[in-house]
């Protein structure tokens, strides 16, 4: 989604510019641009697709100048093309770039076109930057900012430059993140620290409500009622993780192989072998403080809570409820005092998911992060972090993160089993070492492949699938089907099995591929029937199971994959590897854009 870059004082800012975008291509984006202020003029260049476009115009036409700002754009307001491709330039005086949506944009245009405005584009961010501008016919810069800011309804972070300020950048954040970065005679603006990191490792995130002045020696901050505020500079790990694809064609192949090494990271960090017990001592609150939880995410995330639901409702006495956020985050809530809200996302940057986190800290809820990216929005504003450990996760469709995720969330439902007393030591001890095998067991179901491949062709053949399944088998399912989905661009559908007959079994016809997920777990039997059912009404079915001495009783089956075989806890982990397969290997085949799904984003900035 949109990714915002500035950089003042350098004197290649063009290129560093450039180079920063690159870093945030991984989060999605139609199109991008840059400017720069070069001899008193305003100098911009744009290009819609991937950034080697922009490259070409600016291999073409170079920006100079000491002072710029950049931008990839994920459309909401406006089409995909140059002319709403940020930056945005009014009256050839300011030039803005805009994460998020203006909801009052329409009313302030009808204002600005009534004092003589004309606009160029479609997008609400246009509207800002000449709102800016007709506020600096009476205003100083800061006074103008924060009249505008308050003018402003919705979402947003924002990088601005003034032709008649050569010297300066302001970055204002409102619900999207926003960071600023040091360096030497020369500072810089990020949508986030890996956006800076190429360039600095001294970063001080904006707040809600803040703004700033960036210049090259030095940074001014302030709140929302232009009250200059201090703040921190954080010194991040200077180290850079290695982000390339290695030997495989896409991130998203590497990212599934590395699953193992992911989870025994996982392991590591969380179990403490020499006391056999779950290495969370720091956990914030007592046994008697919290009775019910309350799991919250979008996408992936959100399958992911769903799948915790089953842990902790197996695992701990406690109530266990899920939300996607963007629900959530609207309701009538009723606030418990003895409830802990735990909020899952891989970016810690989704919008909606840290607007669910804002609304439970306003309300004084005991909040708790699980987070890939510990310098994120999310993991800042929870009360707690259990960050996954998974390391950088580029490809749009997540696949380590997810596993990450419910590692983590499986974990945290031990744990509050145990210091609640609802789980028994020895019964812990048991699981703990299940757990330690299971990279190994991930290992070997990777080994699959072949078969996957060329099941896969079916798929992307037929009008569309199911994914059926019971129990901890369900969530799966459904992640099963967002993954084919989201890389397919084929419609896919996730169903619990026994919903079946109430409905979706109308969509059933011959020769319909069907994914029944049947783990000799306590539903086999049950999901085993609801197999049947679809079978005896033309599905070719491609049944995933563990591997077991008893024979599947069933006849007519089209396909069968057997995972490796585990205590039923864990299987949902191993049930899982084949479905990210055959997503990749579905797209594969299509030729399509595997990383960076059409549509999609990987930070989804905006509600
Ligand atoms: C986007 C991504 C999904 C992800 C979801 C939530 O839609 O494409 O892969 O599951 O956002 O993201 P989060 O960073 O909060 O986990």
């Amino acid at each position: 989604m949109c990714g915002i870059v500035g950089a003042v004082g350098h004197d290649r800012c063009g290129a560093v510019l450039l180079d920063a975008l690159k870093r945030l291509e991984y989060r999605g984006y139609d199109s991008s641009g840059i400017v720069t202020l070069h001899n008193g003029q305003i100098d911009l260049r744009r290009a819609v697709g991937k950034l080697v476009h922009l490259e070409t115009a600016l291999a073409a036409q170079p920006l100079n100048g000491h002072i710029g700002i950049g931008h990839t754009r994920w459309a909401t307001h406006g089409g995909v093309s140059e002319v709403n491709a940020h930056p945005h330039v009014a009256a050839n005086r300011v030039s803005i770039v805009h994460n998020g949506i203006i909801e009052n944009s329409t009313l302030l245009k009808k204002f600005l076109v009534s004092k003589g405005h004309k606009f160029k584009s479609q997008t609400d961010t246009e509207v800002i930057v000449h709102l800016i501008t007709e506020n600096l016919k009476t205003e100083n810069i800061v006074d103008s900012i924060k009249k505008t800011l308050k003018a402003l309804h919705g979402s947003f972070a924002l990088g601005i430059i003034f032709k008649d300020k050569p010297d300066l950048i302001v970055g204002a954040r409102r619900g999207s993140p926003l960071a600023v970065g040091y360096g030497p005679n020369e500072n810089y603006l990020g949508s986030d620290s890996y956006a800076l990191k190429s360039m600095t490792n001294k970063i001080t995130y904006l707040n809600d409500g803040e703004f700033c002045v960036i210049k090259k020696d030095h940074v001014e901050f302030f709140s929302e009622d232009g009250t200059k505020i201090n703040k921190k500079v954080l010194e991040l790990s200077s180290e850079e993780e290695k982000y390339d694809k290695g030997d495989y064609k896409h991130f998203m192949a590497k990212e599934i192989e590395e699953q193992p090494l992911t989870l025994k990271n996982g392991i590591k960090e969380y179990i403490d072998n020499a006391n056999d017990d779950i290495n969370i001592y720091n956990f914030p609150w007592k046994k008697n403080e919290i009775s019910s939880i309350t799991l919250i995410g979008c996408g992936t995330a959100y399958h992911s809570c769903l799948m915790a639901k089953y842990w902790f409702e197996e695992l701990t006495s406690l109530d266990v409820s899920v939300d996607i956020a963007s629900e959530f985050r609207y309701r009538k809530n009723r606030f418990k005092k003895d409830s802990l809200y735990v909020f899952v996302s891989q970016s810690g940057e989704t919008a909606d998911t840290y607007a669910a986190l804002d609304l439970c800290n306003k309300n004084g809820m005991k909040t708790c992060a699980v987070v890939n990216v510990i310098e994120s929005s999310i993991a800042r504003d929870s009360e707690f972090v259990l960050p996954i450990h998974c390391g950088t996760e580029i490809g749009v469709a997540s696949t380590k993160a997810f596993l990450g995720q419910i590692l983590i969330l499986y974990i945290l439902a031990l744990k509050l089993g145990i210091l609640r007393g609802d789980l028994e030591r020895k019964h812990l001890s048991r699981k703990l070492n299940d757990l330690k095998k299971l990279p190994e067991l991930i290992e070997q179901t990777l080994l699959t492949d072949n078969k996957i491949q060329n099941i896969s062709s079916t798929f992307n053949e037929a009008k569309g699938s199911m994914f059926l399944g019971r129990g901890f088998s369900y969530p799966i399912a459904l992640e099963g089907a967002l993954k084919l989905k989201e890389l397919s661009y084929v419609h896919a559908e996730g169903y619990p099995a026994g919903e079946m007959k109430h409905g979706p079994l109308a969509l059933i016809e011959e020769g319909m591929p069907v994914v029944v997920l049947a783990p000799r777990d306590n539903y086999y039997k049950k999901t085993i029937s609801n197999m049947q059912e679809v079978i005896a009404r033309g599905a070719k079915v491609l049944l995933i199971t563990n591997k077991s001495s008893d024979e599947v009783i069933s006849e007519n089956i089209w396909e069968t994959i057997e995972v490796e075989s585990t205590n039923e806890d864990l299987l949902p982990f191993l049930l899982t590897i084949p479905l990210q397969k055959l997503a990749y290997y579905s797209a594969l085949k299509k030729g399509f854009d595997i990383d960076k799904p059409r549509n999609l984003a990987k930070s989804v900035t905006v509600e």
